[in-house]
Order: structure tokens, then sequence, then C-alpha cells
């Protein structure tokens, strides 16, 4: 890459691991993404590289994400959030599946392609596809002056510092801040309220205390990590907002633990997998306090019945569950940034427990370069 990253952010810090380092790091690089951004007389925020003008951002018909592994599960999160707070259609797509699926590429649509290292080549050879056909592209990058930074129209970086862990933790959730920042932005130039603009700004400002909060439970988690370990296979499941964090949470679990994990929407479960459930495959289960938390209580109940055993991560203690994380709760739109944090932690010391190299998983690398 062009970029050269200060010596000291390569030192461990007195951690044993970079991902270690990185998921603890999470207190400042969230306040980064946010830093200079906000604009409270407005009550939006300014997002200086967009090169998207209010125009333009107003003339937008749908959002296409694009973005490789952790990327993607970000973007997928992003297009929810864009949807929410814009009312915008958005979706997300492996920008691999799309540059292979002769695409139809929209001149009302804009593409964001998403991207920790902005030199994976699935993502930029779909950057470089959409731009030939003359699509308006941009980014959602880590790294200053990368290939896809250069590629894109504009966009915005997300400022999580260097990551060198091959798995992303600190790099996914301020991606997921900053797309949370460009729904805000996006939704402040068409129909998103004064109110709700304060009310979303009052909730990001709120992230890096309660992430703070959230790595203080860090021994529980260690201990509960222990208790699952001896899994062979783990069932991740949420809805809506909960369900891309579930499908990270369970790449996150094999990335680096190696057991096998699946990620279902809640309600998918009856539709399949609830032939998995017994004793010997636990369930994770993204309870947020919101309006679906009766539907997801129903859920619960389903997996007791089938004798499975129950981890929750919600906003308060689950009677049904066997454990739970709880986790602080912030305004609805942006309980997946905050959901997604203590999973990294079971994921991080479920493999110290198997003795795993966290920071160098088997058949992995940080950036995939060729195709
Ligand atoms: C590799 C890494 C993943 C990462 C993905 C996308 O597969 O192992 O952790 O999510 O690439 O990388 P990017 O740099 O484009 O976000």
């Amino acid at each position: 890459t062009t970029v050269e990253w200060e010596a000291e952010s390569y030192d461990m810090g007195g951690h044993d691991t970079y991902m270690h380092k990185e998921i603890t790091e999470q207190v400042d690089s969230v306040d980064r993404v946010l830093r200079g951004r906000i604009d409270d007389r407005f009550s939006t925020v300014h997002l200086g590289g967009l090169n998207l003008d209010a125009r333009e951002a107003r003339a937008v018909r749908r959002v296409k994400i694009l973005g490789c592994g952790t990327s993607y599960h970000a973007g997928l999160i992003g297009a929810q959030m864009i949807e929410e707070l814009a009312r915008i259609p958005a979706d997300a797509e492996p920008a691999s599946e799309f540059r292979y699926r002769n695409p139809v590429v929209d001149p009302h649509t804009l593409y964001i392609a998403v991207s920790q290292s902005g030199e994976t080549y699935d993502a930029l050879a779909a950057v470089q596809e959409l731009k030939r056909k003359g699509a308006r592209v941009l980014g959602v990058v880590n790294v200053v002056g990368s290939a896809i930074a250069r590629e894109t129209d504009g966009g915005v970086y997300v400022h999580a510092g260097p990551e060198v862990c091959v798995v992303s933790t600190k790099c996914f959730t301020n991606t997921v801040v900053a797309f949370a920042l460009l729904a805000l932005h996006l939704g402040r130039i068409r129909d998103l309220s004064v109110a709700d603009g304060k009310r979303i700004i009052a909730g990001l400002r709120k992230l890096p205390e309660q992430i703070a909060e959230i790595l203080r439970d860090e021994e529980h988690i260690a201990k509960l990590a222990a208790e699952y370990a001896n899994a062979k296979s783990m069932m991740f499941i949420g809805r809506v907002r909960g369900y891309p964090a579930a499908l990270e949470a369970s790449l996150k679990l094999k990335e680096i633990s190696y057991i096998h994990a699946e990620a279902y929407p809640a309600s998918e479960l009856k539709h399949g997998p609830l032939a998995l459930i017994e004793p010997a495959m636990p369930t994770v289960a993204i309870v947020p306090d919101d309006d679906l938390l009766e539907k997801n209580r129903a859920a619960l109940e389903e997996i007791k019945a089938r004798s499975g055993r129950i981890l929750a991560v919600a906003h308060r203690e689950q009677e049904k569950a066997d454990h739970t994380i709880v986790v602080p709760k912030n305004e609805d739109e942006l309980d997946p940034i905050l959901m997604g944090i203590p999973l990294q932690l079971l994921a991080y010391h479920t493999a110290l427990a198997l003795g795993r190299d966290i920071d160098k998983p088997r058949n992995l690398a940080k950036s995939v370069t060729v195709e």
C-alpha cells in the first residue's frame, strides 16, 4: 500500500495478540470516525470526501453496496441503516458475485465499495467494471490512498487505524459507524426529521463509553467462551438488524477457532436448521430490546423445546437462555454496532481456549489481492 503507518502502531502494547489489542482499541477508533464530522446546527454530519452534492444525493433511487468477507457484512448492516434513515432502497452483495453475474448497472443507483485494505481484488474489479459502465461509485475504505480509494469518485474513510490481525474487528465496527454517518447524512438531505437526526447523533456520541462498558465485561465473556469451546458446531441467529450481526459473529468464530458455525435469520430456523438443534449444538441468539423482542423470545422457546443450549446477547437477562451477555442499549438503528463487540470477544476467547494461532488463522490472508 502507499501508506506508512506510524511504527508504534505495530507495537503490541502489552497485548498477547493483535486481535486483542485491536478489539480493545475500539473505544478510541470509534471516536476517530466521528471526530470533526458532526454538525449540531443542522443535526447532520459532514463527510468531506463524499463528492455528492445535495441535488445528486436526492436523485439517488437505490444504493448497492459491494464488499467481501467482513466488509460485506458491514455493508449488509449499512444497507439497512440507509433504508431506515434515508428511506432509499438499499442492499449489499458480495463483490465477486456481483461482478460475475452481468448485473444491470443503473444510472440512478449509487454504488458503494467497502474494503478495509482497499486492495481486495474482487472489490476493486467490481469498482472498475462499474466505472467502465459509467456508474457513480463511492468507497468506504480504511487504508488512505489504497487502490479502491483512488478509483472511486469519493467516499468515507473509516479511520480505524492499522489493523494487523488477519480477521477484522475494529475496522468492521468503524465501517458500520461510517455507514451510520452516511445514512444520517443522506437522510437529513431527504426526509429524516431534525428530531431523528438529533436522536441518532446523541446515540453516536454514546458509542465510545458504551464500548468501554462492554469491554469491562470481558472476564465474564471469557468464562462463557470456555464453556462453549467444546462445541463441534454453533448456530447464530438474529432478525433484521441482528441477522448481519449474526453472520459476522459466525464468520469470526469459524475464522479463528475453526469451529463450524452457521448464521440464520431466527424466523428461518423452523424451515430447516431446527433439525440440527440438540444439546451438542449451542445457539448464540441476538435479542435486542426492539419491536422484535417478543418474536426473538419465541425463537428461544423453540430452541429450548429441542434441548438446545442458548447464549443470548441482549439488552437484559433472557430467562429462556442458559446465559446472557448484557449489552448497553442505544438507539434501535445503532444497536447492531454494539451487539458485534461481545461476539468478537467470544470468538477471541474461544480460539484462545483452543490454543489457535489467532492473528494468523490457517489458510487465510489479511487481504486477497488476486482473483
Ligand atoms: C480477507 C480477510 C477478511 C476480509 C476480506 C475483505 O478475506 O481475511 O478478514 O474481511 O479479505 O478484505 P477488505 O480489506 O476488502 O475489507
